[in-house]
């Protein structure tokens, strides 16, 4: 190493900040290969993989040698939704889009209001941007995790965060907000002249959407992604709706090429296979109806998710349902997170394949034989 006597700069003050830590993904343990993958909320649908497998194999060798065509893309997702070319922003993940949303409008110490527990990099770019958190804590009941509508409208109006993030359904609690609050909150919103991101990376696995909303509310974006529900996580796809002005200024901050020639090329094609996305929603969210149910008739508890994942308490038999698991499927287990505690989450996934799943889980607590073959 040559020594130069002076160190190299420090990073900017929030990213010094020995606080913000990240986990460390490229250091870590691999996700074993042998393991049924359900702690991601990926797209676990066998059919619709393999039909996203088959449209990549299907694509010019070309397109990974030339920047990526986006005219296309922008122009069919439009038609898609049903909405202006220019309210659309496409970003790398949905993640991408919030990512801008900060890097356009959050100046250090502007107020962000986001619930907690929530998508993990809300509160990384909350301190990241040097912004000041207004937190919307969700609450443990007995009926699971609540966040009620009055407590988000009275921080709001308390705190006037110039951004408000609120995912529905939320990720990791799979809670929702009805459209009467959505719209009072929305409201509320634009009355103390904030923004207000309505993150609905779930859709469709839950259909209620406010996109239309858009063109009634110039204060309101509702951000997408295929990474769910069209099992596109790899291509990291996501996507901003909005007003033109707000489009306008997440674009301004986007990278070069938002999205990279590949994902673009899938996307375009798989935007003709909505049908075949939507038969895998209604095969995963059946998949979560059977395990729900299953895991009721052990007494264990779950609670409504709506998105493509499931909360399970297993109690006191936790520890022997995870032994039994441990070789078999990677998932979240008990969760620390506030309303959340003792909670283990699992991706969706289809009837036949919870099934094995669930067998385990009975042995492992000592159901009799015919109940473990049910
Ligand atoms: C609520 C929510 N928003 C955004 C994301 C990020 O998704 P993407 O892969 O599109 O960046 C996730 C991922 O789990 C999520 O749960």
């Amino acid at each position: 190493m040559i020594n130069f006597k002076k160190s190299p700069p420090l990073p900017r003050a929030p990213i010094a900040d020995p606080t913000l830590t990240r986990p460390a993904r490229y250091l870590g343990a691999e996700r074993h290969p042998s393991l049924f993958k359900l702690d991601w909320n990926e797209n676990a649908d066998p059919d619709l993989i393999r039909l996203v497998g088959d449209v990549l194999q299907a694509i010019p060798p070309e397109a990974a040698s030339v920047y990526p065509n986006l005219p296309p893309l922008y122009q069919k997702l439009a038609g898609h939704l049903g909405v202006d070319r220019d309210r659309i922003a496409l970003a790398a993940g949905s993640e991408g889009a919030i990512r801008q949303i900060f890097e356009a409008f959050v100046d250090p110490g502007d107020v962000v209001a986001i619930s907690q527990p929530s998508f993990g990099m809300y509160e990384v770019y909350v301190h990241m941007f040097g912004a000041t958190l207004a937190p919307l804590p969700y609450e443990k009941t007995v009926a699971g995790p609540v966040l009620s509508a009055g407590k988000v409208i009275a921080t709001i109006q308390k705190q006037r965060p110039k951004l408000v993030f609120l995912p529905n359904p939320d990720s990791p609690t799979g809670t929702v907000f009805n459209e009467e609050d959505l719209r009072t909150i929305i409201e509320v919103t634009g009355e103390s002249g904030g923004l207000i991101t309505i993150d609905e990376a779930y859709f469709p696995f839950y259909e209620e959407t406010v996109l239309p909303w858009t063109t009634e509310y110039e204060h309101l974006i509702v951000l997408r992604t295929t990474s769910k529900a069209w099992a596109m996580a790899g291509l990291r796809i996501g996507y901003a709706v909005s007003a033109p002005t707000i489009i306008e200024a997440i674009q301004k901050v986007r990278p070069m090429f938002e999205v990279n020639s590949i994902a673009v090329e899938v996307f375009l094609r798989m935007l003709d296979h909505y049908e075949d996305v939507l038969a895998a929603v209604q095969r995963l969210n059946a998949g979560k109806e059977y395990f729900c149910a299953e895991m009721g008739r052990l007494n264990f508890m779950t609670f409504p998710c709506a998105g493509n994942f499931q909360h399970v308490a297993f109690g006191e038999s936790a520890e022997k349902v995870h032994a039994a698991l441990a070789s078999i499927v990677s998932y979240r287990t008990d969760s620390d997170m506030p309303g959340l505690e003792g909670f283990s989450r699992f991706s969706t996934t289809t009837v036949e394949q919870f099934k094995p799943i669930v067998a385990a889980i009975k042995q492992a607590v000592g159901s009799s034989a015919e109940e473990v073959a049910k």
